[in-house]
């Protein structure tokens, strides 16, 4: 039968590599936007050449519990069930602790780190009660290593990591597995907003002299997903080219 599986940030640049490997791999995708993102979210459907029994496309603003709680139940009863949830959106506010503001902090930690609350419970109970599913969480190496001007962000993705080993217990018994995967720095949207300089640096440091491919990111995710991954749960695959070993 076919899985159904729900990603947020879906036309980001690892949302989007991410999907289109869960197309691959023959997976139905709910492939969440944020609110008011609608025409954006069309051109990049159909720019996938995607169809409708594939890619559903669903408005989702991850940081609003109480919008994730009803669209998502509701999401539940229409499709029968979600197999995958895959906690992708995310966003940066960068800037050092002395001049973060409280809204810069919030925004980061709603959108990293609540979303991962607001989106996977609604969801979760039903996978148990099934018997089976995974949830995977986008994280960061600099939530492994902290980052100089990322204490938002840094803190966000470090309790991403404390969420997957904590639900990851809850979920082993009914064969629901939680992981977390741990991009180093990957081109898109997100690393284009930094300086050429502060990149430049960064690459520098790579051990692997390169920055990751989203499509790298989204392989890692098909693999703790599929049969193979089965037996793996509350770990976090780091996926960054030799930047930060633990
Ligand atoms: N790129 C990297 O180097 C890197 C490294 C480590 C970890 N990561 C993590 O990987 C994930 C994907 O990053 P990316 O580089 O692909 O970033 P991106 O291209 O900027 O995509 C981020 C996605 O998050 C969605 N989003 C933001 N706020 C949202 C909200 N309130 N509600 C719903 N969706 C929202 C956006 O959706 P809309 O476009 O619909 O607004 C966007 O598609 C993030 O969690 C990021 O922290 C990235």
């Amino acid at each position: 039968m076919e899985k159904i599986a729900l990603i947020t940030g879906s036309k980001g640049g690892i949302g989007s590599a991410i999907t289109s490997q869960l197309v691959e791999d023959g997976y139905r995708v709910i492939a969440t936007h944020s609110p008011g993102k609608r025409e954006c979210a069309q051109r990049w459907f159909d720019e996938n050449n995607y169809s409708s029994n594939k890619v559903r496309l669903f408005e989702l603003d991850v940081t609003d519990t109480e919008q994730c709680a009803e669209r998502l139940t509701q999401l539940l009863v229409e499709e029968g069930t979600v197999d995958v949830v895959i906690n992708n959106a995310g966003i940066t506010k960068d800037g050092v602790f002395k001049k973060m503001t409280a809204q810069a902090w919030k925004d980061v930690i709603d959108t990293n780190l609540n979303s991962v609350f607001n989106v996977t419970q609604p969801l979760f109970a039903a996978m148990c009660e099934k018997g089976g599913g995974r949830v995977i969480n986008i994280s960061s190496v600099n939530g492994i290593k902290g980052q100089f001007g990322q204490t938002n962000y840094s803190a966000a993705k470090a309790g991403m990591i404390g969420f997957t080993k904590a639900l990851a217990a809850e979920g082993a018994r009914s064969g629901v597995t939680v992981n977390a995967v741990a991009p180093g720095y990957t081109m898109t949207p997100m690393v284009e907003l930094m300086k050429p300089e502060t990149l430049d640096f960064i690459k520098g440091q790579i051990p692997m002299g390169r920055l990751a491919e989203s499509v790298e990111i989204a392989k890692s995710v098909s693999f703790l997903i599929s049969d193979a991954g089965a037996y793996i749960t509350g770990e976090t695959l780091s996926v960054n080219g030799g930047l930060h070993m633990q």
